[in-house]
């Protein structure tokens, strides 16, 4: 049974790592880079005030869920669901679920690392001084020149996805636990000085307006906003779940995922705080896509005294925040290999790494020799490039369907007496919960799918 499960991979030593492994894979590129270019692409403020919701309502109750799953099945996310289907005398099919999020992972993964290469790239442009004085045209050609190149893009794809893979190898106790201590608190620090910085260009409160000044959102915003809650909790594919599996009995899920979603939407809205009086202060549009950040802070590190250092330290730990994040996008494959096929850790990131690097390319491409291909779905999405069309089908489809099948798992497939007994909290709290991933969650999924596809 459940209670006799310990993980082979080992355990967190301290529920403050656990919170902090798990918030340095919430924190990362969808926070900075991600969530001030689509609340910029739609619109700001309804969008924004959206998100906030869907973090509230859907995503910290899926996340109490997937730690939940992930600690009472104490494997990968596959084999957490073929055990809890099993102790609950289900149907063993529900293992599908552990396999999306695997596939999920590794997809989003293969594009994250392309754009974590632009953001190291970036550490050297600053340190080597480019930006400084720099006008706003100035940093756009800076930036084009780089996503043309798909060389430079492969160099530095390459280098990230070989990052990722030296530390998933290592385990995630080594490593992961010391960086996300030290980086995390700095990464916060660093985004406050820019935020400071966006205050004195005159144009603060342009930027604040732009972020919480309700305006009108359609169905499609409403469900890329609620792709991103899944997105920048990490959830939706298991690797909050595969987290859990090394989180010891006695720890709150409850307290601990408040306190993650708690950190994460306040990072994003720091960063968003800090781009927007950039962008008007310049005259630039809020909806130039992928390459906002790139096109705003640059100007910040250019003008304010000590930029250059502010610059490179921030660009350093954007990639450290991508890194801590990467590590958790392929750990449920890697502990899957590592469970079923008994390949050493090693191994098996290799395996995966080498795959995911593969499907960067189509990525890499996106930008320069492909730039001009696009894909479309009819009702799902139209004309989107390589690049955006995974991000589309990963954030805002197989995510929330990972989530939603995770609460209705939870909520109408497991008995009361095992998710109370897992969850270990105070029965009214328990109650919230296990109505609002009951009810409240699936539904909300349901709403918005079909709101995006015109049919409601
Ligand atoms: N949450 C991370 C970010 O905001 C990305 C990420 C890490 C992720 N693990 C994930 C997204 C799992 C979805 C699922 O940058």
């Amino acid at each position: 049974m459940a209670e006799q499960r310990t993980s082979i991979h080992g355990q967190w030593t301290s529920r403050t790592v656990f919170i902090l492994a798990a918030t340095g894979s919430a924190v990362g590129l969808g926070n900075i880079w991600k969530f001030p270019y689509i609340a910029g692409e739609n619109g700001g403020g309804t969008f924004v005030l959206v998100y906030l919701l869907c973090i509230a309502l859907i995503g910290v109750p899926i996340m109490m869920a997937e730690i939940m799953l992930g600690r009472r099945g104490k494997q990968s996310p596959i084999n957490t669901m073929i055990a809890l289907a099993k102790d609950e005398n289900r149907n063993p099919g529900w293992v599908w679920l552990g396999w999306m999020g695997v596939i999920a992972g590794f997809l989003i993964l293969s594009y994250y690392s392309v754009i974590a290469g632009w953001a190291m790239s970036y550490v050297f442009r600053t340190g080597g001084g480019m930006f400084i004085g720099v006008t706003a045209d100035g940093v756009n050609s800076i930036f084009t020149d780089l996503v043309s190149d798909p060389e430079r893009l492969l160099a530095w794809h390459t280098i990230f996805m070989v990052m990722t893979m030296t530390i998933v190898a290592r385990g995630v106790k080594n490593g992961i636990e010391k960086a996300v201590t030290y980086l995390m608190p700095l990464l916060f620090g660093l985004l406050f000085i820019i935020v400071i910085y966006a205050m004195t260009t005159g144009y603060f409160m342009d930027g604040v307006r732009f972020l919480f000044t309700p305006g009108s959102i359609d169905g499609k915003g409403i469900l890329i906003a609620m792709g991103h809650a899944f997105f920048t909790l990490s959830l939706g594919m298991g690797a909050i779940m595969v987290y859990g599996s090394y989180l010891s009995k006695d720890h709150s899920i409850v307290q601990a995922s408040i306190l993650i979603a708690l950190a994460d939407t306040v990072v994003a809205l720091l960063a968003g705080m800090a781009i927007f009086p950039i962008v008007f202060a310049n005259g630039l549009e809020p909806g130039a896509g992928p390459g906002l950040i790139f096109q705003t802070l640059p100007i910040a590190f250019g003008h304010m005294p000590g930029g250059t250092m502010v610059g490179v330290l921030f660009f350093t730990l954007l990639v450290f925040a991508a890194w801590t994040s990467a590590i958790s996008l392929i750990e449920p494959a890697v502990a899957y290999l590592v469970e079923n096929k008994g390949l050493s850790r090693i191994y098996a990131s290799v395996w995966i790494g080498v795959l995911t690097w593969f499907v960067g390319l189509g990525t890499v491409f996106s930008f320069n020799i492909w730039k001009d291909h696009t894909l479309s779905i009819p009702y799902i999405f139209e004309d989107l490039s390589f690049f955006d069309t995974l991000d589309y089908l990963t954030a805002n489809i197989m995510l929330p369907l990972g989530g939603l099948f995770i609460a209705i798992f939870a909520a109408w497939v497991m008995k009361e007496e095992s998710t109370k007994d897992e969850m270990a909290t105070h029965p009214l709290i328990y109650k919230v919960w296990h109505f609002l991933v009951k009810f409240i969650t699936p539904l909300a999924v349901i709403v918005v799918f079909l709101k995006a596809i015109g049919a409601i």
